[in-house]
């Protein structure tokens, strides 16, 4: 059998991530992870999580990786499910949507559908929590997004760093609404999105 697939950022952050979701997913319910790549953050934290019904997804070249990942002793998260974002989505619902550093790789036309198709799928006390680098006002907030836009655009003009505004406003136009928004090690962010009303901003560490 082929080594399982590491991501060493994924060690790095899942704590931090857990953190948010013990605040954000607090009712029992299920969540589609989607592109979870290695599988980590689905073996690890749904073991963390036992009232959430965890359903990783990715393309298909992923899926043998995430199954290793998903043989960790603890982990309760579903077998990965086949989800293309280009393609046909899972009927849902669902009662949270997660995806972690998937939307400076996706080109922006493809974010924008990954919003409106997950926002049609989510519970109507839904939430979508996105994790990831993003840029405040247009601007990057570090020297070391900045970098990283450069070397994403390098590899893929299609890919970078989005807008934080630019993607609340793709919720917007689905009828959510940004909760919070928690500043996460190495410059990165959980963007929170709800149906609820917009003054559960007071959880927001922005
Ligand atoms: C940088 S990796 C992030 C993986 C993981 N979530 C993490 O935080 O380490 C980007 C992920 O987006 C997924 N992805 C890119 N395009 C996709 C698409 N069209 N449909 C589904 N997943 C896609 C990739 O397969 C990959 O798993």
């Amino acid at each position: 059998m082929p080594q399982r697939p590491f991501s060493q950022a994924c060690e790095n952050n899942k704590g931090p991530i857990l953190a948010v979701l013990q605040q954000h997913c607090q009712a029992p319910g299920s969540l589609l992870e989607i592109g979870a790549g290695t599988g980590q953050h689905a073996a690890w934290l749904s073991a963390q999580l036992p009232h959430l019904h965890w359903q990783p997804s990715d393309v298909a070249a992923n899926l043998p990786g995430i199954r290793q990942w998903l043989e960790e002793p603890g982990s309760r998260a579903q077998p990965p499910l086949e989800l293309d974002l280009t393609g046909d989505w899972p009927a849902g619902p669902y009662d949270y949507l997660f995806t972690a550093n998937t939307f400076h790789i996706m080109a922006m036309p493809l974010v924008e559908r990954c919003v409106e198709q997950g926002c049609a799928r989510l519970a109507s006390n839904g939430r979508f929590l996105v994790y990831g680098p993003f840029n405040e006002d247009r601007r990057f907030t570090s020297d070391s997004n900045r970098a990283f836009d450069q070397a994403l655009k390098n590899t893929d003009p299609q890919r970078g760093i989005r807008d934080r505004q630019w993607v609340a406003d793709l919720f917007e136009k689905q009828g959510l609404h940004q909760i919070a928004d928690h500043a996460m090690p190495a410059n990165n962010r959980v963007l929170v999105f709800s149906r609820g009303a917009a003054d559960a901003c007071a959880v927001s560490d922005r």
